[in-house]
C-alpha cells in the first residue's frame, strides 16, 4: 500500500481500548518482529510516558522471555540533555521500567551521550550510529532500525522535533542538538533523531493515548506538514497504536 498523507492509510491504524492495550499491542508487534529477523535487531525507543507501560510489560516473562536480547540493540530517539539518573531523562525511565530486568547484553544497549555538550552528544550519537550502521550514507534498501518507536506530543512533535524547528531541514546529520520549547517558554535542551534517520526503519510505530492526543492526531492524519509527526517516513509502513480515547 502506497504511503500517503492525505491521510494515513487505515490499515496501518490500531485502536485499542486503553494504554494499556496500546502496549500490549506494541509489545506483541515488537516480538514479532524480532522473530521475523535472523541477525542484530535494532530498536529504537520514544521517550515519554506512553511507552513506559510498553517497557514495563516487555520486562515481564511473558514477553521478556520471547525476545532474542543476545540479538537485540537498543537506541532513543531522543534524549533531554540530563544527566541519565536525572528524572527527565528517557534513558532513566528505561533503565527503570525495562532495562534492569533484562537479560541485555551492555554493549547492546546505546544511550544518546548527556554527559557533554549537546552538540557533543548529538556527534557522539551520531558516529555511534554511523559505526553501528558500518556505513557512511543510509542506503535505501537496508533500514538503520528495524522498527523505532515515537511519540506524539500535543502540538505534533515527534521525538525531539518540534513544529518550526530548523532540525526539521536537516539532511545529513543522523542526530542532532535542538531545544525544545519549555513550558515555561525555557527552550530545554534535547538531542533528537533527524527525520533521515527515522526514516530508515523498516516500520516506525507511533504510539498515542488519551484524549488530549486526539485534535493533534486528526490534523497529523491529515498530513498537515507543519507538523512533524506528519512528515515522518519508514521505509516500510508507518503505523499506529492508539487508545480508544485517542481515536474519539
Ligand atoms: C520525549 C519524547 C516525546 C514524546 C511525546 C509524547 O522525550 O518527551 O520523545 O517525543 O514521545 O512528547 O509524550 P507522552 O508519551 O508523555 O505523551
Amino acid at each position: 500500500m502506497t504511503q500517503t498523507y492525505d491521510g494515513t492509510p487505515r490499515a496501518n491504524r490500531t485502536v485499542l481500548a486503553d494504554a494499556a492495550g496500546v502496549a500490549r499491542h506494541a509489545a506483541a508487534f515488537i516480538v514479532d518482529e524480532a522473530a521475523r529477523t535472523s541477525g542484530r535487531f535494532a530498536l529504537s525507543l520514544s521517550g515519554g510516558s506512553t511507552p513506559r507501560l510498553l517497557y514495563e510489560l516487555l520486562a515481564t516473562p511473558e514477553f521478556r522471555d520471547q525476545m532474542p536480547w543476545e540479538r537485540v540493540h537498543l537506541f532513543w530517539g531522543d534524549e533531554r540533555c540530563v544527566p541519565h539518573d536525572h528524572a527527565d531523562s528517557n534513558y532513566r525511565m528505561t533503565r527503570e521500567a525495562m532495562l534492569d530486568h533484562l537479560p541485555i547484553p551492555p554493549d547492546n544497549v546505546h544511550p544518546i551521550p548527556t554527559d557533554t555538550t549537546p552538540e557533543d552528544g548529538a556527534a557522539r550519537y551520531d558516529r555511534t550510529l554511523r559505526t553501528w550502521y558500518g556505513r557512511e550514507n543510509l542506503d535505501a534498501a537496508r533500514p538503520l532500525f528495524d522498527v523505532t518507536l515515537l511519540g506524539l506530543g500535543e502540538d505534533g512533535h515527534t521525538a525531539s522535533l518540534f513544529p518550526g524547528s530548523p532540525t526539521l531541514g536537516e539532511t545529513f546529520a543522523w542526530a542532532s542538538a535542538t531545544d525544545s520549547p519549555g513550558a515555561t517558554n525555557v527552550a530545554q535542551p534535547r538531542i533528537t533523531l533527524t527525520l533521515p534517520a527515522i526514516a530508515s526503519s523498516g516500520t516506525v510505530l507511533f504510539l498515542a493515548a488519551g484524549a488530549g492526543k486526539r485534535a493533534i492526531l486528526r490534523r497529523v492524519w491529515q498530513g498537515d506538514h507543519d507538523l512533524p509527526s506528519a512528515r515522518v517516513r519508514a521505509m516500510g509502513r508507518t503505523m499506529w497504536a492508539i487508545d480508544q480515547a485517542a481515536a474519539g
